[in-house]
């Protein structure tokens, strides 16, 4: 059976028990500042959980798309996926546990044709505490259904219980179903630490909100909350041993597989979940980019953890766009939003893919210079900001080498950091420059400090030929006849960041054309210049006529960071720098 085939037949099966369809809700959640995504079916339903009416009535079904990032440590095992679909059904104030339980029990055994030896159910223990008993009622539903005693196992709160999915609101315990995937026949008794005992689907009993102190009310109305993981019903009913064997991943994985230089199932299994969670993300009409903050940050994690394993498994050239084409093409009938935002997807993806390329072997490299077994929050910060490198990916690193990582003093730095960023802004914006972006000014400063070092280091024969600053880093090229050598790249890094380190005021004067040449002060000579001109001093270590933006001050810099030193046209060379 196909992931469709399946979506089909659980719709339809509901519908003809007299609920409506309704289409998948965006996976940013409205109106829902306390979680990043949509984590299940019933979070888009909360006001009609609550007891808001719903205009589709009592009785709904879907299909869910849903992003869980919790587990993200699990994924490359047989089962956890960061996006999947959920089917559910609901039903809001009214029918209960024995029509859950067996509309649920009638779809398993008669429409997906499980043998009932094959399932064990578990239920809610109760909880002294929150005065919220033990659920016999719906263990004895599955005993008149045939289950057997020794099948049903009791547990608590950490298994049998649902929501909120946010801080507040419905919530309540519930009864899961499990199948047997192991060696036939099944054992007679339940155990739920067995590997081969497989969670396929959730019935959850709202009844409950959990109030804003922590308490347990009851809901105006006893709702039903079900869900069922499309990915995982679709392997266990093939009798399949993983997720990424079914027709869903499997034209993905083939891809990736043909790209690769070295075998190595985990990374290909990161690389087909994250990039489909990628795709959804892109492709949901909210119009999520890559970024540091919030759902934008999640997705960058997880477009850069792909390209990592893409590495370590020996793909060289981009490809999370090729990936992303099978993913939109797989989908698109269910989620035609993918189609509709195909162009935005494979944008982003070659966007963020080559942003990263740019600093990604240097970041490792930078990362195995580390010495010590704890990596300081400071070093843990400059592989962030001037290599991309997500903490998390910096911790997993980390944690493949034994190490560990300071992240204490890594959100120090980052408040620091943050500190400066709007003390900077501040006072560009007293200075009438609030209009150009803090990195391109940060940019435009460190281009000054770099032909200033290269000065030093490769001698007076060295003047600006051309630069190019983008958000990201600043291209400079400059009259040289030779390659640089490690060296002197090291060392017009060190005397830039030693610059850096000085925390040297940025100041400028206007003065004569002819004072300015009097002063030394550099500037591209082919340009025509007004009289009076603009320029711009660093200490004693740079002087140029420039029109501006720059920092106040050279701490704003953080660090900076050669990327590329390559020929431009004949004795012209050019390099590329990103600050931290
Ligand atoms: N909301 C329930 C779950 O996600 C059905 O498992």
């Amino acid at each position: 059976m196909t992931g469709t085939e399946l979506i089909e037949k659980y719709l339809n099966f509901f519908k003809a028990r007299g609920h409506k369809i309704i289409p998948s809700a965006s996976l940013i959640p409205e109106n829902d500042p306390t979680v990043l995504f949509t984590t299940a079916g019933m979070h888009p339903l909360v006001p009609y959980l609550l007891g808001e009416k719903h205009p589709a009535g009592l009785r709904l079904t879907d299909v869910q798309k849903c992003i869980r990032t919790g587990d993200i440590d699990e994924v490359g095992d047989d089962w956890h996926l960061t996006f999947f679909e959920m089917l559910g059904n609901w039903s809001l104030g009214d029918y209960f546990k024995d029509e859950a339980i067996k509309m649920s029990f009638k779809f398993l055994t008669q429409e997906l044709n499980i043998s009932t030896n094959d399932i064990a159910v578990s239920c809610f223990i109760g909880e002294v505490e929150h005065k919220i008993p033990k659920d016999d009622q719906s263990a004895e539903i599955w005993k008149s259904l045939g289950i057997a005693e020794k099948r049903i196992a009791f547990l608590d709160r950490e298994d049998n219980w649902w929501g909120p999915a946010g801080q507040t609101g419905p919530c309540g315990p519930d009864t899961e179903m499990f199948y047997w995937t192991g060696p036939k026949p099944a054992p007679e008794n339940f155990d739920p630490k067995n590997k081969y005992w497989v969670e396929i689907w959730n019935d959850v009993f709202m009844q409950y909100n959990k109030n804003a102190e922590g308490k347990y009310e009851p809901l105006r109305q006893t709702n039903v909350d079900t869900g069922m993981g499309v990915e995982r019903t679709v392997a266990i009913l093939n009798g399949l041993k993983n997720v990424y064997e079914t027709n869903l991943f499997l034209p993905i994985t083939k891809k990736i597989k043909s790209l690769a230089l070295a075998e190595d199932e985990k990374s290909v299994r990161i690389i087909a979940d994250h990039l489909r969670s990628a795709v959804f993300i892109l492709g949901d009409p909210k119009g999520i980019a890559p970024s540091n903050v919030d759902q934008g940050y999640v997705l960058r994690r997880l477009i850069r953890r792909a390209i990592r394993h893409g590495k370590m498994i020996g793909i060289h050239q981009q490809f999370t766009a090729a990936i992303a084409e099978i993913v939109i093409d797989n989908y698109s009938t269910i989620y035609p939003e993918l189609n509709d935002n195909r162009h935005f997807v494979l944008e982003q993806l070659t966007n963020e893919e080559a942003k990263f390329n740019e600093t990604v072997e240097l970041g490792l490299k930078q990362f195995d210079k580390i010495s010590g077994n704890k990596i300081s929050g400071r070093d843990a910060f400059i592989l962030f900001t001037t290599y991309g490198f997500p903490l998390e990916m910096t911790k997993e690193l980390a944690a493949e080498r034994n190490l560990t990582v300071d992240e204490k003093s890594f959100d120090e730095e980052f408040l620091k950091h943050q500190e400066l960023s709007r003390v900077g802004a501040e006072q560009r914006f007293a200075g009438g420059l609030a209009d150009h972006s803090a990195e391109t000014t940060r940019l435009h400063t460190a281009t000054h400090l770099t032909l200033a070092a290269l000065r030093q280091v490769l001698g007076d024969h060295v003047f600006q030929k051309g630069s190019n600053i983008t958000k990201e880093r600043l291209r400079l090229d400059f009259s040289h006849p030779d390659k640089m050598t490690p060296e002197q790249i090291k060392q017009v890094e060190d005397l830039v960041n030693e610059q850096i380190a000085k925390k040297i005021p940025v100041t400028w004067e206007e003065v004569s054309l002819d004072e300015a040449k009097a002063q030394k002060a550099m500037g591209v000579f082919e340009h025509k210049y007004t009289d009076q001109v603009k320029v711009y001093t660093i200490g004693d270590f740079s002087k140029e006529i420039c029109g501006g933006p720059h920092v106040s001050n050279t701490a704003e810099l953080v660090h900076y960071k050669i990327t590329k030193e390559e020929a431009s046209s004949a004795g012209v060379r050019r390099l590329k720098a990103v600050l931290g």
